[in-house]
Parts: C-alpha cells; sequence; structure tokens
C-alpha cells in the first residue's frame, strides 16, 4: 500500500507523456503484431509449482507493484486512467494476453513493452517472484471481486471530505488533516 504511492508521481509522468492520439484500428494491429515479434521467452519453463502457493505469492506481489495500473484483480477494476492510456491497460484475463506462454509473460515483466505505459521489472522482482506472478496471471480471481485498490479509495474519501467540508460541516477537520499528513509523510519518504 505504501509502496503504491511512491509510485503516483511516476504514473503522472506517464500520464502526461501518453496524451499521444489513440492508435486506429490498422496501426494498432500492426503494433501487436510487432509487439508478439518482439516478445522472447517463448522457451522458458515456468521453475515455480503450479498451486494454490504459488498463486498466492504471485498474488502479493503483483497487489504491491502492478495493481496502480492493472487492479487488483488483473482487470484494471478502479483503476480510473486504464482506458485513457495510448495503447489503454490490457485486461490480463484477456485472449490475448492468456494465449502468451509462461515464459513469454516472464519475459514481458522482466523487460516491459517498449513505447506503452507497461513498464520492465528486472531489478525490482526476482526472477522467482516473477514466475509466481505469471502464475497469478492463470489464475486471476473475476472481474470486480477484489474491489478498488485502495490509493483510489482514498482519493475518493478524501474528495467526499472535501466536499462534506464545503457543505459546511465542523467535525471533519481532524479527519482531511491527517489525510493530508499522510501524504506529505510519504512523499518525504520517497525522495
Ligand atoms: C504504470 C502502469 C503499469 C504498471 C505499474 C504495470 N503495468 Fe502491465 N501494462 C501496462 C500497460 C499500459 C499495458 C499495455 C501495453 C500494451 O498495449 O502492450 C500493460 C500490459 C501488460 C501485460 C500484457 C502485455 C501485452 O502486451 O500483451 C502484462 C502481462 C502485464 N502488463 C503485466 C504486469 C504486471 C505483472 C505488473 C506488475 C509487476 C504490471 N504489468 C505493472 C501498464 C502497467
Amino acid at each position: 500500500m505504501k509502496k503504491a504511492f511512491t509510485l503516483l508521481p511516476f504514473l503522472l509522468i506517464l500520464l502526461v507523456s501518453c496524451k499521444a492520439s489513440a492508435p486506429g484500428g490498422l496501426e494498432s494491429a500492426v503494433a501487436i503484431e510487432m509487439k508478439k515479434i518482439k516478445i522472447g521467452g517463448k522457451d522458458w519453463k515456468n521453475p515455480t509449482p503450479d498451486n494454490d502457493e504459488s498463486v498466492k505469492m504471485g498474488a502479493e506481489h503483483f497487489q504491491h507493484h502492478c495493481q496502480v495500473c492493472h487492479g487488483l484483480d488483473g482487470h484494471n477494476t478502479g483503476v480510473p486512467f486504464a482506458t485513457k492510456m495510448s495503447p489503454p491497460v490490457l485486461d490480463l484475463g484477456e485472449k490475448d494476453v492468456q494465449e502468451f506462454a509462461d515464459g513469454q509473460l516472464k519475459w514481458i515483466l522482466e523487460n516491459g513493452i517498449r513505447f506503452t505505459g507497461m513498464p520492465g521489472w528486472k531489478g525490482i522482482l526476482d526472477d522467482n517472484e516473477m514466475w509466481h506472478v505469471v502464475r497469478y496471471m492463470r489464475h486471476l480471481p473475476p472481474k470486480g471481486s477484489l474491489g478498488i485498490p485502495a490509493v483510489y479509495q482514498e482519493s475518493e474519501e478524501e474528495h467526499e471530505a472535501t466536499e462534506k467540508g464545503a457543505a459546511g460541516k465542523s467535525e471533519q477537520k481532524p479527519h482531511s488533516h491527517q489525510h493530508e499528513h499522510k501524504h506529505a509523510a510519504g512523499e518525504e519518504h520517497h525522495h
């Protein structure tokens, strides 16, 4: 949860730099083909066991590093900008993604996807952690079942608190003050 905050400045930069017009049908079809050619790892074998424990470990890493863009469930649930990015954040449960071999998903995690908002994770996640995340991506929970990532919930609450304040409620001030403080501390920690 704390980690998600440190990603936010980075996200803002991405959003600003991703204003390019949405690619047209043909263009994006070509882009998708190019992407498939460039993705390696096809023959890499997933060394982690295919069991609940692997999935659970993968889920934990996913919920640390990936939820800000992909949602807790991998289907972008509650991510306000998912469809506004160019290209948009993919629903990881979709056929296009699930058709990749485990090794290709691992390769994507290591390297990211060039010219998109999908970063590479080499040096952040180790090999084993990435393989666990791949396991999780094979067993994503149903869309919406895990709710909205806390980062976005919090901003909704703040928004509400501000509105209540504007409506003239007096007892909300300790609450909103605490929120401001938390954010400031998070920033300091990051720099
Ligand atoms: C800053 C936002 C962001 C974060 C954080 C992020 N992703 Fe992505 N991801 C994207 C975007 C945008 C795409 C779509 C890229 C494209 O169109 O090729 C994507 C695509 C993907 C794909 C599909 C690749 C494809 O093109 O088919 C996988 C798999 C994936 N992400 C996994 C992850 C995992 C696992 C994590 C966490 C370790 C993660 N992503 C973190 C933005 C993000």
